[in-house]
């Protein structure tokens, strides 16, 4: 098995409301993250805040993605922000297909494919989201779902591109809900994942693509969770806007490396 490295990515969704709340945030992570140097870190930020961010992580080992993108590079797209943006407001990461945006903004798989591709003509590496909801699982057919994430996202990509994505295991039922897959539920999922993508393309390269954990993601199973064979980092949504919880997460992540 190859040795990848871990990433922990705090999405930060529509928070905080105000942008004091955000600045501070950013300050208390600056100083709670600078002893972590194994773990790569990430933050994701609303759009509004990034330039700030940006200006307030420099010189840290803290770097910036956004929460999504529009697949162009400009045009009349009221209220899109495109790739070049991301990359000129300091991005290295881009979410991608959150559960959020494919429930409540008609994201398809159709849109994703294109943003991710979009991405990574710009240096930006998508972190991709799959993940069944509640009762996708109820009924048996999580991996069949997950499968056809995975498929329908990354379907026709040359494998030189596929090397800059990275995947994120969300089940929908433990989004915000408290409720977290068992270690080694994620993990089984994470191996079929795997699987999946070496069906896809070479087994090598599957190989070495990082695949996160997201869904209530807390300083107390952060450990359990990370010490998986194939969980090679986490999105972190509510503990991440918690200087304190998300630095613990990163500190889990650090001792198991
Ligand atoms: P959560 O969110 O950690 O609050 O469950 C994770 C995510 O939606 O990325």
């Amino acid at each position: 098995m190859k040795t990848r490295p871990k990433l922990i990515a705090g999405n930060w969704k529509m928070h905080p409301a105000d942008g004091k709340g955000a600045l501070e945030l950013l300050r208390q992570l600056r100083a709670r993250l600078a002893p972590f140097s194994r773990v790569k870190i990430a933050v994701c930020p609303p759009f509004t805040i990034l330039h700030q961010a940006a200006v307030i992580l420099k010189d840290t080992r803290v770097t910036l993605g956004a929460q999504n993108l529009h697949w162009e590079e400009t045009g009349a797209y009221t209220g899109e922000i495109s790739p070049s943006m991301l990359r000129a407001a300091g991005c290295s990461y881009v979410i991608i297909g959150h559960s959020e945006r494919r429930q409540y903004f008609s994201e398809t798989n159709e849109n994703i494919q294109r943003k991710i591709k979009a991405a990574i003509s710009h240096n930006l590496s998508p972190i991709v989201c799959v993940g069944e909801t509640l009762s996708q699982r109820e009924a048996g057919v999580m991996k069949d779902v997950v499968r056809e994430h995975i498929r329908e996202a990354l379907r026709g990509m040359d494998e030189e591109a596929l090397r800059e994505v990275i995947i994120a295991y969300e089940p929908v039922w433990a989004i915000g809900t408290g409720k977290t897959a068992t270690p080694s539920q994620a993990q089984e999922m994470h191996l079929f994942i795997r699987e999946t993508l070496s069906d896809m393309f070479d087994l090598p390269l599957s190989d070495s693509i990082l695949i996160l954990y997201g869904g209530s993601v807390k300083p107390e199973n952060a450990r359990d969770l990370l010490g998986q064979p194939d969980i090679d980092g986490a999105l972190v949504g509510g503990a991440s806007l918690n200087a304190v919880s998300f630095a613990q997460i990163v500190r889990s992540g650090e001792e198991i490396i």
